[in-house]
């Protein structure tokens, strides 16, 4: 795993809970790379699941809602880090459809051997995508969470439906996306 993904992180564990966390979850995880990440190194996933086990014992938060809530954070994280990304697509959906095919080959090109998912997407309709994830490192609730943080960066309301093909062990999850979309105003809704 890529070090960005541990500096964003321990970045976010800093910033929502606090400095004395960030140092206690690495003394506590026993890490050899003593919790000492540079951006462009490469790191076992193991240290994230260690990391997270000591976070989630310390804040009595589970493990797939920390990593929710960190790929909703690691999505802004991307925003401000490669804005020209977001701006080529205009909503949620169609920036999804292009993760595989544009945005992961780029990454690629930038770090050579990151580890990264797969997804295969199909359009259903206009309001609902299906993204089948798949990877033996199994992070589909950091996948969910960098999904919805998309949603809130183009201003959609999405509901998201989850079938963990992988017997519950999150290597492969398809994600069936749905934007909802609101009436639109009459004018009247406050008239009582
Ligand atoms: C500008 C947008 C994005 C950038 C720059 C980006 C970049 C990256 C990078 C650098 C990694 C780490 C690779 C490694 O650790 O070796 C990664 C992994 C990952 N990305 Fe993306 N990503 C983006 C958008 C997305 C979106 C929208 C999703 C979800 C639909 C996604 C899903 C994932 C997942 C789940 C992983 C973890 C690796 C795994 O599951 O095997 N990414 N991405």
């Amino acid at each position: 795993m890529k070090g960005i993904v541990f500096t964003e992180f321990l970045t976010m564990v800093e910033e929502r809970f606090s400095l004395a966390t960030v140092e206690h979850i690495i003394e506590a995880a026993h890490l050899p790379s003593q919790g000492v990440y540079t951006s462009v190194g490469t790191y076992p996933v193991e240290e994230m699941v260690k990391l997270l086990q000591q976070l989630s014992a310390r804040a009595g938060v589970a493990i797939p809602d920390l990593l929710k809530a960190f790929g909703h954070y690691l999505l802004g994280r991307f925003v401000r880090g490669y804005p020209g990304f977001f701006a080529a697509h205009a909503s949620t959906l169609d920036f999804l459809s292009a993760v595989e095919e544009h945005i992961h080959v780029e990454v690629r090109k930038l770090y050579a051997d990151a580890e990264l998912p797969r997804f295969f997407c199909e359009r259903v309709s206009d309001q609902t995508l299906t993204m089948l994830y798949r990877s033996p490192r199994g992070l589909a609730d950091l996948a969910e969470g960098l999904i919805r943080g998309c949603a809130e960066h183009y201003r959609e309301n999405v509901r998201i439906e989850r079938d963990d093909e992988s017997a519950g062990s999150g290597t492969q999850v398809r994600f069936t996306i749905t934007v909802e979309t609101q009436a639109p105003s009459t004018g009247m809704e406050a008239s009582a």
